[in-house]
């Protein structure tokens, strides 16, 4: 499947992958700057992304622990940000737009 990114400088890429990884591992594994410190487990807000809210709408929810981590950024949004570590990349989600939240 496939994801269109945007990344911090607005340049914009488009990643082939398959699907049943999560979004940050996906960027990460094709060369986005994603810093993922806390390696995947939802404790470090380095793997912050926008999707475009339509798509989020129709994804789970974000967990108390990610809501917590998302709402400490400057950059939150409430519609859009999602941790990438935190959502899987699937076939619905094929051809979405993604964009790298900016570093706090
Ligand atoms: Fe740390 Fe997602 S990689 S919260």
């Amino acid at each position: 499947a496939v994801l269109n990114v945007i990344d911090r400088d607005g340049n914009d890429a488009v990643i082939e992958s398959d699907t049943g990884y999560s979004l940050m591992d996906v960027l990460q594994s094709n060369g986005q700057d994603i810093a993922a410190i806390c390696g995947g487990v939802c404790s470090c807000a380095t793997c912050h992304i926008y999707l475009p809210a339509d798509v989020n709408a129709k994804l789970p929810a974000r967990s108390g622990d990610e809501q917590v981590l998302v709402e400490e950024s400057e950059y939150y949004r409430e519609d859009e940000s999602r941790l990438g570590c935190q959502v899987e990349f699937t076939e619905e989600l094929d051809g979405i737009q993604v964009i790298l939240a900016p570093e706090d």
